[in-house]
């Protein structure tokens, strides 16, 4: 149902003919080098960071969720995706650059061809842990998606793909790319947002980690044998939790970025359990690529040196209310009186709680072509020229152009 124009070919609107030639040896070059993906297929798990437009399937279109009007989406798609953002998203610029389409929703399609490229199972809102273990705990959580619920899917999935012969499906799943996460992010989001404290949600992580832990471990028993399991972000550089948790001591702000110091040191201990998981994991396959996507890292290049990027102020919101950074209490992006910055690749944040296209891209680079994926993700498969050769949307650390 939905399709999505191509991340290369979204450009091609120049009507004199030079341009046009120069167009179509440019799309017969990138045919021909796209001849055989590396990776054919990508099949996603996630939250609103990896979400390509399953949420409005799930919730229904007409749902109050902004993101599912404009001005989201009004970059580079030009209309509302279901993205949370305003443009691309990290998974856009991975699939981009393995010289795949945009990765279909998996609530979008109905026939194997139609995700003949894999399938992305990531839900805006969508917690790692079931909603029973938060209520176990005492804090209230509405019926959302969870982790096993995409995994559901995606079995499902399998037996349409390889109906009643799961086995049949071990040479798709070697050939795959695996991006599990980012996920877990709201399992903190919500709670910090009732005002449950950061102490009883440290306590959280152990779990949250196990149940990433458990799905890798799941996927690697389907055939998986590459995956990239992403980390959280500095939540503590989010403009609505720079809002929220405002204070007067100095002592709470990282000096360099402005960005609140115990969340980024919440988000910190949440990445050194993952990685540490990571690590045991390998151990169990030593046959399956299994790489650490340091979103963190790549984010914090962003906020420490914004100015490499082209982004102005990292801390401020492009689309929201009028305070300090960018939102307000009254309004949201979408909601209410909100309003929207002229020139949002000059912002880091869309919207105060989801990065903007500028800042996934910068993600994206810092993951596919800077030091950010643990092992480096070009060399998970050593016969995959796109990610480290093709021309691609992304270059690091050159992105004003773009
Ligand atoms: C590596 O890439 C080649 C094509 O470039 C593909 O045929 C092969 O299946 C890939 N291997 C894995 C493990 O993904
Ligand atoms: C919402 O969904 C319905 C039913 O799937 C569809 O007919 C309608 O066109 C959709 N509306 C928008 C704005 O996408
Ligand atoms: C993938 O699985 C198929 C079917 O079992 C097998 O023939 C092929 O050699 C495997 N390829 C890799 C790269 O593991």
């Amino acid at each position: 149902m939905a399709s999505f124009p191509s991340g290369r070919g979204g450009g091609l609107v120049s009507p004199t003919a030079a341009a046009v030639v120069i167009a179509v040896a440019a799309l017969l070059w990138a045919a021909q080098a796209r001849e055989e993906p590396c990776y054919p297929r990508l099949f996603s798990f996630g939250d609103s960071l990896t979400d390509t437009g399953n949420f409005p399937f799930i919730f229904g279109n007409d749902s109050r969720e902004p993101a599912l009007r404009p001005p989201y989406g009004e970059t580079f798609f030009h209309r509302a995706t279901g993205r949370f953002s305003n443009g691309r998203l990290v998974i856009d610029f991975i699939a981009d650059a393995l010289g795949l389409p945009f990765v279909r929703p998996y609530w979008s399609g109905r026939t194997a061809g139609d995700f003949a490229c894999g399938a992305n199972f990531a839900v805006g809102g969508a917690t790692a842990l079931r909603p029973d273990f938060f209520r176990a705990r005492g804090v209230p959580m509405a019926d959302i998606v969870h982790l096993d619920m995409e995994m559901k899917w995606f079995r499902d999935l399998l037996n349409l793909l390889c109906p009643g012969d799961l086995a049949g499906c071990t040479g798709m799943m070697n050939q795959s790319l695996f991006l599990v996460g980012e996920i877990g992010g709201n399992d903190y989001n919500l709670p910090l947002l009732s005002g449950v404290s950061i102490t009883k949600i440290r306590s959280f992580t152990p779990s949250v980690i196990a149940k990433i832990s458990s799905t890798i471990t799941e996927l690697i028993g389907l055939g998986a044998k590459t995956l990239v399991v992403p980390g959280n972000l500095p939540i503590g550089c989010v403009p609505n939790y720079l809002m929220i948790f405002n204070s007067d001591n100095k002592e709470d702000y990282e000096p360099e970025t402005g960005c609140l110091r115990w969340m980024n040191e919440f988000s910190q201990y949440h990445n050194r359990l993952l990685i540490n998981e990571l690590e045991n994991l390998r151990k169990f396959h030593p046959d399956v690529a299994i790489i650490y996507a340091d979103y963190y890292g790549a984010a914090m290049e962003i906020f420490l040196s914004p100015e490499q990027f082209g982004i102005e102020d990292p801390l401020v919101a492009c689309c929201g209310g009028g305070g300090p950074y960018g939102v307000s209490a009254s309004a949201a992006c979408g909601y209410g009186e909100y309003k929207v910055c002229d020139n949002p690749k000059k912002y880091a944040s869309w919207d105060g709680f989801h990065p903007s296209e500028a800042a996934y891209k910068a993600i994206a680079a810092g993951l596919l072509r800077g030091p950010y994926t643990h092992p480096p993700i070009a060399n998970a498969n050593n016969s995959c020229p796109q990610i480290t050769e093709l021309g691609s949307s992304v270059e690091y650390k050159d992105l004003n152009d773009l």
